[in-house]
């Protein structure tokens, strides 16, 4: 099969976790016979720096004429006092709003190799990790009006948080959906005993679930969520919630399973050009030194040849060459804590370690 890439490397430790990707799926490609090509689009401090702009037109333009989307991470903190819609992470927004990606599928799934570098106890860790949260990414306060004035002689601050009906429902369907092909629990979170947009959110909710009988729908508050996913995370199968819970949400649970550096996502729309990027940021601390963890990354490249390009075989190799790997020992900084025998690896390492398994499978 014949696929065009658009690759965002972006800023930070951005383009060696996503050169790490493109190492796999070039071994992919040569193993199944498929053509990858990578067209370069430029997004976030980098695209601030040469266009003066975090996402000009034609840089999304290439995105949306591919057949999916590769992101590493954008921002940093040389671009922290440019102003709010000029940020690089405007960039971010302004992709998933232009290509219509309004479900983000983000996973929480332990790594049995990994369970000692969960911050839980043993015996929670032990009842299992393993579950989805499934954000709203389009809609919400994170695209409702910002705006600052003055009032009464000081600073006023807005920020709208606004869902509509539809909006609510097909962000509901992917939860159903999902729920439907795992375990068949979705638990809606909201905060229905404060917001208008919660209380809209829980009535489409529970209109949906009349017509998804084998699924069961329970309702949590956010703040009881937060709690519940340290307390008790295995009652969880799928979570369904919006924009801004999720992005909270998500970083908790990424963290339960050891580390941020692991976690992929997808971020899917009406069609199948999808946006892949791991959910932590461009740590810009560590940047240039070879020691990010592209895991996360690679793991995102497997979602995109399993959701995008219908390509379940080359997405279970990944995914069992990784956990071959981190079986072997392997662990880049991150994941170093707990076990005894590791080896360490370096963001290079790491990639090549990953192609060596893939080559040796049957
Ligand atoms: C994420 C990130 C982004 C978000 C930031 C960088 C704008 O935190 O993908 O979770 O808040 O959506
Ligand atoms: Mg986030």
């Amino acid at each position: 099969m014949e696929k065009k890439i658009a690759v965002i490397r972006g800023d930070g430790i951005g383009p060696e976790i996503v050169n790490e990707a493109l190492k796999v799926l070039d071994v992919i490609a040569e193993k199944y016979g498929h053509r990858f090509s990578y067209v370069d689009a430029d997004m976030g401090g980098c695209a601030i720096d040469k266009y003066g702009d975090p996402l000009p037109q034609h840089e999304l333009d290439k995105c949306l004429g591919a057949d999916s989307v590769l992101l590493g991470a954008v921002g940093g903190p040389k671009w922290d006092s440019v102003p709010g819609n000029m940020r690089p992470e405007k960039g971010l927004l302004r992709i998933r709003a232009g290509m219509g990606v309004y479900s983000n599928n983000r996973p929480a799934k332990i790594w049995k190799q990994l369970a000692s570098a969960s911050p839980l106890k043993p015996e929670i860790v032990e009842k299992g990790i393993d579950f989805i949260i499934v954000r709203e990414l389009i809609g919400g306060v994170y695209f409702g009006e910002h705006k600052t004035f003055e009032d009464g002689g000081e600073k006023v601050s807005e920020d709208v948080m606004r869902y509509s009906e539809s909006e609510i429902e097909r962000i509901g369907r992917i939860g159903f959906e999902t729920a439907r092909k795992r375990r068949k629990k979705l638990c809606s979170v909201e905060k229905s005993n404060v917001l208008d947009t919660s209380r809209l959110w829980k009535s489409v909710m529970h209109r949906l679930a009349e017509e998804y009988p084998d699924v069961e729908l329970s309702d949590m508050l956010v703040d009881n969520c937060a709690m519940q996913i340290v307390k008790n995370p295995a009652q969880f199968d799928v979570i369904v919630t919006e924009n801004m819970f999720g992005d909270i949400l998500s970083d908790e649970a990424s963290m339960i399973t050891g580390s941020i550096g692991m976690i992929p996502s997808s971020s899917l729309g009406a069609g199948t050009n999808g946006l892949y990027e791991p959910i932590h940021g461009s740590a810009p601390d560590i940047a240039g030194k070879n020691i990010a963890n592209p895991i996360g990354t690679v793991l995102s490249a497997a979602m995109m040849l399993r959701y995008s390009f219908d390509m379940p075989k080359e997405a279970d190799d990944i995914e069992e060459a990784v956990g071959k790997v981190l079986s072997d020992g392997w662990r880049t900084a991150d994941i170093m804590s707990g076990g005894e025998g590791l080896k360490s690896a370096g963001c290079s390492e790491m990639g090549d370690l990953i192609c060596d398994a893939i080559k040796a499978m049957k």
